[in-house]
């Protein structure tokens, strides 16, 4: 069942372009306009959205933070991501003009499920983005679409985390297309790109052997730090959130620009941090801001794990260990940077001698709330 693997977390990782290439599939008609005949909410309804609202809990909220950045950038449509549990809880500013969101690998997470069950009384329209079929959000949402990352079982979240982020920018994308303006006629652009990312993925997964060995060496780490900025922000806590679940190693992710308002006391000498460095190309313009980071946290000392383009020089001076990966769009980073993060930590775990597949205290899908 593992297919040669030593454990599914290993396996599910290696599947990632097959999770990020089956979830583009069928999405574009022959011209390359996208087509969602799933989506089962009138188009007068969604070009009447004023609002956004992203709701999902841990790593699927990740991809939800993730979304934002592309769908607020391409749509123009003001888009939040909220923890369901405590979107639930509070009194939210949501009505018929809302499309809530709400992101869940199995479709069965209670705090998700109330949490759209709360958006629909509000008059909300939901989308589920899922990637179990026939589970209980889809059946309780107004719409669904599929990420067709196949059964995910090892309990920490790997594949569905890029199948998320890939589902939730082809609804971003068709919004953008459905609704016209600026971007809409980037859509078949971006859809070309993300049609590249899984060859990419794979050219990830076929480098990390050194990234292995590091992990192999740190066994006995007790503290890592992960920063990161724009997307690479939410890819800095997905990959601090797979340590803590793995390798149960406290871990904590940051924005890069966060750092001199308080986490750079955190670094002394020897502090593991991994540093999620943007493309030099993006039009964000924040690779230097980043590489200005790397060289005030290794100047105190730290140890730094950096995660960076191909070609991009700029970052070897003050990299203890550089990370490749191959050049990409800046909005579509994540989906090649949060590899070697994953396969850190399912690496440092397994020299640990954990269960990398059934982490301690942890459940696959979390029914109650
Ligand atoms: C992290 C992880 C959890 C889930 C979260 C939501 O590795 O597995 O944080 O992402 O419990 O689960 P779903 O997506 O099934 O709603």
């Amino acid at each position: 069942e593992k297919g040669g693997y030593p454990n599914f977390m290993a396996k599910e990782i290696n599947e990632q372009p097959h999770a990020v290439a089956d979830t583009l599939l069928g999405r574009t008609d022959e011209t390359g306009r996208l087509v969602l005949d799933e989506l089962r909410i009138s188009e007068d309804d969604l070009r009447a959205v004023d609002k956004i609202v992203i709701i999902a809990c841990g790593t699927a909220a990740y991809a939800g933070m993730v979304a934002k950045y592309a769908i607020e950038h391409w749509c123009r449509i003001p888009c939040e991501v909220e923890l369901a549990h405590e979107f639930r809880y509070r009194d939210p500013v949501v009505n018929e003009r809302t499309l809530v969101v709400a992101i869940s690998q199995s479709g069965e997470t209670m705090d998700t499920l109330m949490a759209v069950k709360h958006a629909r009384e509000l008059g909300a329209k939901v989308v589920a983005v899922c990637n179990t079929h026939g589970s209980t959000i889809p059946r309780e949402s107004d719409a669904v679409l599929y990420t067709h990352a196949g059964p995910e079982i090892a309990v920490a979240s790997t594949k569905a985390f890029l199948a998320q982020i890939t589902a939730c920018y082809i609804l971003g994308l068709y919004l953008a297309q459905l609704r016209g303006g600026t971007y809409a006629d980037e859509a078949q652009a971006v859809m070309k790109d993300l049609h590249e990312v899984p060859a990419k993925i794979q050219q990830v997964l076929d480098g990390l052997d050194r990234v292995r060995e590091i992990a192999r060496f740190m066994a006995d780490t007790r503290s890592v730090l992960f920063l990161g900025r724009h997307v690479g922000y939410p890819v800095a806590l997905e990959g601090a959130l797979k340590l803590k679940e793995l390798a149960y190693i406290h871990a904590e992710g940051f924005a890069a620009g966060e750092l001199k308002h308080g986490p750079i006391a955190l670094i002394e000498p020897g502090q593991p941090v991994f540093v999620i460095v943007p493309s030099p190309s993006s039009e964000h313009g924040l690779h230097g801001k980043v590489v200005s980071n790397i060289q005030e946290i290794r100047a105190r000392g730290a140890r730094t794990l950096v995660i960076a383009e191909d070609g991009d020089e700029d970052v070897v001076p003050f990299a203890d260990v550089v990370i490749r990966v191959p050049q990409t769009p800046a909005l579509l980073a994540p989906l090649v940077t949060t590899v070697p993060l994953q396969v850190f930590a399912c690496e440092l775990a397994t020299a640990k001698g954990l269960d990398v597949d059934q982490p301690r205290n942890l459940a696959k899908s979390v029914t109650v709330e």
